[in-house]
């Protein structure tokens, strides 16, 4: 009754438990972001860990100049299509902008990222007044991703998409805030933007799993913005995308290479770091 209809015994979908035994067994978390099922199934074909419907979806599907616009509909249509190219990742989706202002109704809308967009975890962006929220999520049995650091959903207030926590007090604030944030329940703590000698302090703080988007090498896994490392967005990329079609023949093969660079450790190197 516990087993799941398996399309394929010799590779179980990841769980928060396997996660877990990743951080305690040193092995890196790869991570990407995705948007539809295409790339869903390449995803899954590279042995990506966890997938993660981002609200960046805003910026590189619907070209929005940040992730404000983006709505809870866009983001159940965008995860229901990347759960049905799934079968072993993990999959986080995004509450996007003002969907989790208060505690009803961030829960109703992880229950629709859950139900209608095949979400088994929900990712906020959070800081001292979003723990409450966090809590309720978890109190409900939610798995809950807090996210910390840069928050793309408030550039408007805190004026661009600029590295969080580079003087002492912030980097103190932002400590306290991921062990509040994980004491309320939080199953994992994404960091982005940070600088590496905070990314790995937080690392070593905290017991859940946590991933980093330019926070350094030291977190337990790592997280990119697949059309980033795949080449597809045009512009200046931040500091700490590598370009991992570079060499490859195809798309798989760039994501087979990341998985390899993250479990390996040579992804991120200094020139990825702040
Ligand atoms: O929306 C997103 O893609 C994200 C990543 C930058 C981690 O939150």
């Amino acid at each position: 009754m516990y087993t799941h209809l398996q399309r394929d015994a010799s590779r179980p979908p990841v769980t928060l438990a396997t996660l877990a035994r990743m951080k305690a067994d040193g092995e890196k978390i790869a991570s990407l972001t995705c948007y539809d099922a295409s790339f869903a199934v390449l995803l899954d074909a590279a042995d990506v860990d966890v997938v993660l419907v981002g609200d960046s979806l805003g910026m590189v599907i619907q070209g929005h100049n940040t992730t404000v616009p983006v709505t809870m509909d866009h983001m159940v249509y965008h995860s229901a299509a990347v759960a049905r190219g799934l079968h072993r990742p993990f999959l986080i989706a995004d509450l996007p902008f003002m969907s989790y202002p208060s505690q009803t109704q961030a829960l109703e809308h992880s229950v629709r990222l859950m139900q209608e967009g095949g979400a088994q975890m929900v990712k906020l962006e959070s800081g001292g007044k979003q723990t409450e929220i966090v809590e309720f999520l978890a109190s409900h049995d939610i798995a809950v991703c807090a996210h910390v650091g840069l928050k793309p959903q408030s550039v408007h207030k805190t004026g661009g998409f600029r590295v969080q926590g580079r003087e002492r007090e912030t980097a103190a604030r932002l400590l306290e805030e991921a062990r509040r944030l994980e004491s309320a329940g939080a199953d994992i703590v994404l960091l982005e933007c940070i600088p590496a000698t905070l990314g790995k302090a937080i690392t070593a703080a905290l017991h859940v799993p946590v991933i980093g988007i330019g926070a350094g090498p030291d977190t337990d896994g790592q997280i990119l913005v697949t059309y980033d490392m795949l080449d597809i967005t045009t512009g200046r990329k931040p500091r700490f995308v590598r370009n991992f079609m570079d060499g490859a023949r195809n798309n798989l093969e760039a994501l087979q290479q990341y998985v390899r660079a993250v479990k390996q450790g040579e992804y991120p190197a200094p020139e990825h770091c702040f």
